[in-house]
């Protein structure tokens, strides 16, 4: 009864703040429906809405900082960046339905959006060129294995090219080993998103790492 009720409690907190901005991000979909499966991708379910404010402090980001959302889906990353003064956000999505819905949250809530320069960009992220500016890097579980690695070296020759911190906001961590494995992220801080999350399993937890050059 008890886990029924903020179950529900829950649902109708997302609900109302989808109304309130008029946006759409909360749904699960397998990537077959989409039409997008392939060993190696997963789902689409979006990322909780107060994770980012958990995690980052506005006072920490500035203009000349650039979030970036991996495998944006319906943009709700994307939207809840725009409300911290990063000088630029980017989300990348494979899926051109789910992109044209990214772009459709965005363009209903562009005024309220503290971030002016949002860009959504539809490409599979291995052919996605990764801007030598970018500090803050949001994953919500969207690829593993070669996929996860490849974008991982990309983070890596970046920060080479151009020394900076980046900072790694990975939700539902699956593929940890392989990034830590690398030897160059930094693990800083676990947050607790789910309430049932259980120690040993990636699902339910959010960990915050750091790369420099
Ligand atoms: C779990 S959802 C996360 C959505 C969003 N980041 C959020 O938290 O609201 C993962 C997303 O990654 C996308 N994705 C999977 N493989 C991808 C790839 N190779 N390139 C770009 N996007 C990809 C999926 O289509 C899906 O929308």
């Amino acid at each position: 009864m008890n886990r029924l009720y903020t179950k529900a409690r829950r649902e109708l907190g997302q609900l109302m703040y989808e109304r309130r901005y008029g946006v759409r991000t909360a749904e699960l979909i397998e990537l077959d429906e989409l039409g997008i499966a392939q060993e190696g991708r997963g789902y689409y379910v979006a990322a909780s809405w107060r994770i980012l404010r958990r995690v980052l402090s506005r006072r920490e980001i500035g203009p000349r900082d650039v979030f970036i959302d991996f495998g944006s889906g319906m943009g709700r990353m994307v939207l809840e960046a725009a409300r911290f003064p990063f000088g630029k956000v980017i989300g990348v999505e494979l899926s051109g339905r789910l992109h044209e819905i990214a772009r459709q949250n965005v363009a209903g809530t562009r005024q309220r959006l503290r971030c002016r320069d949002v860009e959504l960009v539809q490409a599979d992220v291995l052919d996605y060129d990764l801007p030598d500016d970018v500090t803050v890097v949001f994953f919500n579980n969207p690829f593993q294995g070669e996929v996860f690695g490849a974008v991982t070296a990309k983070l890596i020759e970046s920060v080479d090219r151009n020394p900076r911190r980046l900072k790694v906001i990975y939700y539902n961590p699956v593929e940890e080993e392989l990034l830590l494995g690398t030897g160059r992220f930094r693990h800083l801080r676990t947050l607790r998103h789910a309430r049932k999350a259980a120690l040993g399993s990636p699902f339910g937890w959010t960990h915050i790492y750091e790369l420099t050059g």
